[in-house]
């Protein structure tokens, strides 16, 4: 897999993360690189049904280990049919969300014990680890009006449940994915970057084009200085 790269986006909802997932894609392919795009929960037939299983409204009953087990079974189909014979044949993919969404959602989020996580995101995605994820930091508060306001269909679950300020362990869900990411960045400083997500897009993409070039280049052993759009 030596051309190959393969980047994760992570935030909260309305971080501007499908956004600018496109975008990159975009910037990436008129810069003559071989890229895909991939998205989570979904992106493969059978993850697209489980996607809507998920995401719906009227599926409130459905058990936090069900939820789990949904989400990487989503996964599993997703690196087996796009993202790892993608990186085979040396393309760069964008995932909008990968495992980390699991550790912050199911387990810093539900209070799922850490290490049954653990064990499941390795099942599910073996070695297919990413070379750079970009967490979109945006203030949890906005980013909530921004999903609510733009989010017209029926995937709102997620929403709902951080809307009616829902406790795990006497904390609100909302919070504990929020530090849960950190932790998660803190964990993990050489693949996280942190991008201020509050700023004016224009501003986000430059950042992140900073980031590619050095990463692409140290991976590529060779320098890479990708063009912007005008
Ligand atoms: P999505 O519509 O893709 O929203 P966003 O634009 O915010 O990515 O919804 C994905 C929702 O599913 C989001 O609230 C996070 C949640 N999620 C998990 O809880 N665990 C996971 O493993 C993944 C991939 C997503």
């Amino acid at each position: 897999m030596e051309e190959s790269f393969f980047i994760t986006l992570e935030g909260f909802e309305g971080s501007g993360k499908t956004t600018l997932a496109e975008i990159l894609y975009k910037i990436l392919l008129k810069n003559g690189l071989k890229t895909v795009l991939a998205k989570e929960p979904g992106g493969t037939i059978i993850g697209d049904k489980i996607r809507k299983i998920v995401l719906e409204r009227g599926n409130e009953e459905l058990g936090y280990k069900a939820e789990l087990l949904l989400f990487a079974a989503s996964r599993a189909e997703n690196v087996r049919i796009n993202i790892k014979p993608s990186l085979e044949k040396g393309f760069i993919v964008i995932c909008d969300r990968y495992f980390d969404s699991t550790t912050a959602y199911q387990g810093f989020g539900r209070g799922i014990d850490m290490s049954i996580i653990e064990c499941i995101n390795s099942f599910v995605v073996e070695d297919i680890i990413p070379d750079l994820t970009l967490f979109l930091d945006v203030d949890s508060q906005v980013g909530l009006q921004r999903a609510t306001i733009y989010n017209k269909n029926l995937e709102l679950r997620f929403e709902d449940e951080f809307l009616q300020k829902k406790e795990v362990d006497g904390k609100l869900f909302l919070e504990r994915v929020r530090d849960g990411y950190y932790q998660i960045a803190r964990q993990n400083p050489d693949r996280i970057k942190i991008i201020d997500a509050n700023r004016d897009i224009s501003l986000l993409i430059k950042d992140i084009i900073e980031v590619l070039n050095f990463r692409l280049s140290q991976k590529y052993k060779k320098e890479i200085i990708l063009k912007l759009p005008n």
